[in-house]
């Protein structure tokens, strides 16, 4: 009675297989359709979404082929089993033990494991097994899995071509070697802090700052001048406790950049503050850039100059029988 059940158990699978794969493929064809017919006209938008549902129905489709697949080995398992029952009965014991062996033969995955790992079946084992015993344990003389030795073999062969392409003579992508690669990455590195640096504000420093002159940057220069520096180099810059910063003469250099670092760092010992740590970078340089738009103005009541005679190089290059030595006039306080 049970082997009955079992094939019609088998059967109505199939049955029930067959029915959905013709379902979800009616469905899908027409899901198909549907999207087609406007993707040809529509945006792709549409277009991709009938690429997504035709994906989706193969994929289902493909599952429901494999439950079909599996199903039907089920089939024939039943059908060969009841088969056997009924052989049993009447067979002599030679023909029962043949339709058995052929019954218990090796599975497809069983039959690629044992190839894979090489390893000795259980009823065997007495075959490998060493002269020694520690306390009960034994020891078998397998062998090393195949799939592991061969692993081994290809890294051999790996490092031999590896060797040639990256220390001897290029084979592929042109010996690419760490050195290149690093060289390459520090070059690409470097582009990209200089395209920061023109981006981030604040990240100037007396190496890279330059003169601003949007009416924004000076306005903001002049408000914090006004704010922290007039009360030690006046109002107009004229001067006081701090020297005239009108003049074109400069005790710490008059280039833009000497001008932001004695801003920046001060002169401690002779009482100017440095300002790195109150303002900004981009503060400072709206400040030397303010600084800058004082020259020539001549105040009133203007401090007498201090330091060296500062002359823009462009005028001592295009002056060039001259030297910027010759043109510079250093006074004393
Ligand atoms: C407490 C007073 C004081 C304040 C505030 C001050 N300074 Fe000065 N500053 C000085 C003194 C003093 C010197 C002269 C240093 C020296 O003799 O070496 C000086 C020097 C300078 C110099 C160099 C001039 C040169 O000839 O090389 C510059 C530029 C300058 N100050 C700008 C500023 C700016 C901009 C501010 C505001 C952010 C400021 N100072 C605030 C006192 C001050």
């Amino acid at each position: 009675m049970k082997k009955y059940s079992n094939i019609s158990f088998a059967i109505k699978s199939v049955l029930m297989t067959m029915s959905v794969l013709c379902v979800a493929s009616v469905q899908g064809r027409a899901q198909e359709a549907a999207q087609a017919a406007p993707a040809a006209a529509a945006a792709s938008g549409d277009q991709q979404f009938a690429v997504t549902a035709l994906w989706v129905f193969i994929a289902i489709e493909a599952l429901v082929l494999l439950l079909f697949v599996i199903t039907m080995n089920n089939l024939l398992k039943a059908l060969v089993e009841n088969q056997l029952s009924i052989i049993a009965k009447s067979a002599t014991p030679e023909a029962e033990a043949k339709v058995k062996a052929i019954v218990n033969r090796p599975s497809a995955w069983s039959k690629l494991m044992q190839k894979l790992t090489d390893s000795k079946p259980i009823e065997k084992e007495a075959d490998i097994l060493l002269d020694h015993d520690y306390d009960g344990i034994h020891e078998l003389d397998n062998h090393l899995p195949p799939w592991w030795k061969w692993m081994f073999y290809i890294t051999i062969f790996w490092s031999v071509l590896y060797i040639i392409n990256y220390h001897i003579a290029p084979l592929w992508n042109e010996g690419y070697s760490q050195t290149a690669e690093y060289n390459a990455e520090m070059e690409n590195a470097e582009k990209a802090l200089a395209e920061y640096r023109k981006t981030a504000a604040d990240q100037v420093d007396e190496t890279n700052v330059e003169l601003l002159t949007d009416d924004a940057a000076l306005a903001k220069g002049k408000s914090k001048y006004i704010e922290v520096c007039a009360a030690c180099h006046g109002d107009l810059g004229q001067g006081g406790i701090g020297p005239n910063l009108t003049d074109a003469y400069w005790i710490h250099g008059g280039d833009f950049k000497s001008v932001f670092k004695t801003i920046k760092y001060g002169v401690l010992e002779k009482g100017m503050i440095s300002w790195k740590d109150e303002m900004k970078p981009s503060e400072i340089q709206a400040v030397t850039s303010y600084i800058f738009t004082l020259q020539g103005s001549n105040p009133a009541g203007a401090k007498e100059p201090q330091g060296t005679l500062y002359t823009p190089e462009v005028s001592v290059k295009a002056d060039s029988t001259n030297t910027a030595k010759t043109d510079s006039v250093t006074t004393e306080k």
